[in-house]
């Protein structure tokens, strides 16, 4: 299926082997250490080496920039289109096009919302309600018989499936458990800079200092704002005093949660690039791969996380 480039005189595409597989690669951003293990990943598998020439465009968090790179690996005529969507909506116009051209998209990570589920070839990724569940099921466990529990709830980038899978699961436990009070549901972005500011707005702005017993963060870097902020604020995160719930398990967070201040990590893999080139593959054989593909995931306390496996993690 890999194209003849050496004819594409009138686009700027830089391979000029008929055997090499040309892959564009729309990346959300670098806004999370989850993020750039996701795009390192990728990075690895689409080598010369393997066969592959990879175009990469960071859209730096902007759903335009995605759309913008699209439309330049279909003139450029890539073989393939990767996507990681920063938001779900917004996309059947140019994966439309994408369509026309002939050129499948692999959605990897978040989700797009499309009327047409043709726009896309396959999507590789997490589910992210079900992460979500992960971390409520702990938190029912946790609080079971607490008269009340009081909650922060940090959001990631509004509109992206990681964000709306993670927060439709709280809001629904919230329904479940009438002791559960949301304090507060506030915008992280997915950064750390970001749910610093949030948070010590918040604990600022209080007319009373806060009762604070779980703070839900949607992912690591957002954790690791939240800690910072709760610590400069007089807070203690661990057992007995603010239970940080977190996403993702990078490395970093993972020697957090055995040092006990965060309490909960929900995996979430960024090692999705081998999937991602199985496909490919499985294209290029002629194959029609799975359309939906998620990844195993798991979660880990400072009961369960060891040296080990913090040692042993690739991201
Ligand atoms: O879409 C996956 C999420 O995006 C990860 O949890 C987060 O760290 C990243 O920025």
């Amino acid at each position: 299926m890999a194209c003849c480039l050496v004819c594409s005189c009138a686009n700027d595409q830089a391979s000029g082997d008929d055997d090499i597989i040309v892959v564009g690669v729309s990346q959300v951003g670098a806004e999370s250490d989850w993020r750039i293990a996701n795009t390192e990943s990728t990075k690895a598998v689409f080598t010369e080496d393997n066969g592959y020439r990879l175009l990469f465009d960071d859209a730096k968090q902007m759903q335009e920039n995605q759309f913008s790179a699209i439309r330049k690996f279909i003139q450029q005529k890539v073989d393939y289109i990767v996507v990681m969507p920063i938001s779900e909506e917004g996309w059947d116009a140019v994966l439309q096009e994408a369509q026309e051209a002939g050129i499948p998209v692999i959605i990897v990570d978040r989700m797009v919302n499309v009327d047409d589920d043709s726009l896309f070839t396959a999507h590789v990724g997490a589910d992210f309600y079900l992460e979500g569940q992960k971390a409520t099921e702990w938190m029912t466990q946790e609080f079971a018989g607490s008269e009340s529990v009081n909650i922060i709830h940090i959001q990631g980038t509004i509109g992206s499936t990681a964000q709306i899978g993670r927060t439709q699961a709280l809001l629904d436990a919230l329904d479940e458990n009438s002791n559960w009070n949301l304090l507060a549901q506030l915008d992280g972005d997915f950064t750390q800079a970001k749910t610093y500011e949030v948070i010590s707005d918040y604990i600022i702005s209080s007319d009373i200092r806060p009762e604070i017993d779980v703070v839900y963060c949607e992912n690591d870097n957002s954790a690791f704002g939240a800690i910072e902020a709760l610590e400069k604020y007089g807070y203690t995160c661990g057992e007995g005093g603010v239970r940080v719930i977190s996403f993702d398990a990078t490395k970093q967070a993972l020697e957090l949660c055995m040092a006990g201040k965060i309490s909960l990590e929900v995996e979430c893999n960024p090692m999705l690039g081998p999937l991602v080139k199985n496909v490919i593959d499985t294209l290029e054989a002629g194959g029609v791969p799975s359309k939906y593909q998620y990844v195993d995931e798991t979660v880990f306390t400072p009961d369960t996380v060891t040296q080990e496996i913090i040692d042993s993690r690739e991201y």
